[in-house]
């Protein structure tokens, strides 16, 4: 190899990673056409050429094949042999008629509740608030609470990316020396249920909003525990419920500032007994990005920022938080790799 050949290696990688990047979010519409068309369905379990594709969706068959061909260069299916094709593992995710189903994560992310803002990221990096209030004229949540539709989409959508924490956060915590394990801003329940069938002692409560709660009944009855769980409807800002010894936040702290955070764990301080813990459940940033580290978890930082106004926060950042709160942290336990979730024990000071 010549010398100025061997020098231009690396500027082409480089390229390579600015072109990627650039085409990341095409790749996105490709799967969120692919699920509204419903592609990976209609290929199901076995192989199917893309004309039969195109007659079962209604669509045109050459634009059906560039599709299929597209899902094949992202991974999602395989070509065997010209035209036809097979749903792979990542693929058949993206089918929405299994039980493991993302396709409604696929839906919201390719949302324009969720992507309009992201148009104006910048702004919201000009000035440290959510862009989403500005585009909708009200904020996330109560957005959510004027379009029950939407507000289920999203639900099941929460429930769909908490599947793989609810599988490992039961075996990584003492759950069973609980009484009752409240899940505060808990959805549908399907991290609370897990917990529950892996620990048949304690009882528990999920304290959501009506829109948050309007699945969990289901949810509840179709994991077997309904009769082990009181559903509470209430605001986290204006109180929590008492009769919990355990109180678990997955997903919500990051949703908010660290006023709005505070006052959601003061409310829960107010109300745990002397030997009560709170569980935040959320990814923890190192002070600086190491080389290994998900992009997703800061993909996720930036949604916060642009959407609701929330954040990721690093380990000083929670410490602060507690503090701020009444609270010392007593326990850091990282799940298993991928999963980025840590679970972050705190007890009152
Ligand atoms: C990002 S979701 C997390 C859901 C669930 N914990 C999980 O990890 O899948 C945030 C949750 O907070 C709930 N929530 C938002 N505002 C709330 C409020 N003011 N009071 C109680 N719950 C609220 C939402 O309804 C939703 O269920």
């Amino acid at each position: 190899m010549e010398a100025n050949e061997e020098r231009a290696t690396p500027a082409r990688a480089a390229r390579g990673t600015v072109t990627q990047l650039l085409f990341g979010q095409l790749s996105t519409h490709v799967v969120a056409a692919a699920v509204r068309l419903g592609v990976l369905d209609r290929i199901g379990a076995g192989t199917r050429t893309a004309d039969d594709v195109a007659t079962a969706c209604g669509t045109q068959p050459q634009a059906t094949l560039r599709l299929l061909r597209a899902l094949a260069a992202l991974g999602l299916l395989t070509e065997h042999e010209p035209g036809t094709f097979e749903v792979t593992a990542a693929g058949a995710l993206l089918r929405n008629d299994t039980q493991d189903s993302m396709a409604a994560l696929a839906r919201m992310f390719s949302s324009p509740v969720m992507t309009r803002a992201w148009e104006r990221l910048e702004d919201s990096v000009r000035s440290g608030e959510p862009a989403f209030d500005a585009v909708f004229g009200t904020d996330f949540f109560s957005h959510l609470k004027g379009d029950p539709e939407l507000s289920q989409e999203f639900n099941t959508a929460m429930s769909q990316g908490t599947r793989t924490a609810a599988q490992d956060v039961p075996a990584h915590y003492d759950f069973g020396r609980f009484t009752t394990i409240v899940d505060v801003g808990g959805g549908d329940g399907t991290l609370l249920a897990a917990i529950l069938r892996a620990h048949p002692a304690p009882r528990g409560m999920i304290y959501d909003t009506a829109e948050g709660l309007a699945q969990a009944g289901a949810r509840l009855a179709a994991e077997g525990v309904a009769d082990r769980v009181t559903l509470e409807t209430g605001d986290f800002f204006a109180a929590a419920p008492a009769g919990g010894d355990l109180y678990l936040l997955k997903s919500v702290i990051h949703d908010w500032n660290d006023e709005q955070c505070a006052g959601i764990l003061r409310h829960i301080r107010q109300v745990l007994p002397a030997d009560g813990r709170v569980l935040i459940i959320e990814p923890v940033l190192a002070d600086a990005v190491r080389p290994d580290a998900p992009a997703v978890i800061y993909m996720s930082d930036l949604n916060m920022l642009v959407n609701v106004g929330g954040r990721e926060r690093t380990r000083a950042d929670f410490e602060a938080l507690c503090a701020q709160a009444g609270f010392t942290i007593t326990g850091l336990t990282p799940l298993p790799a991928p999963d980025p979730f840590v679970l972050i024990e705190a007890a009152a000071v």
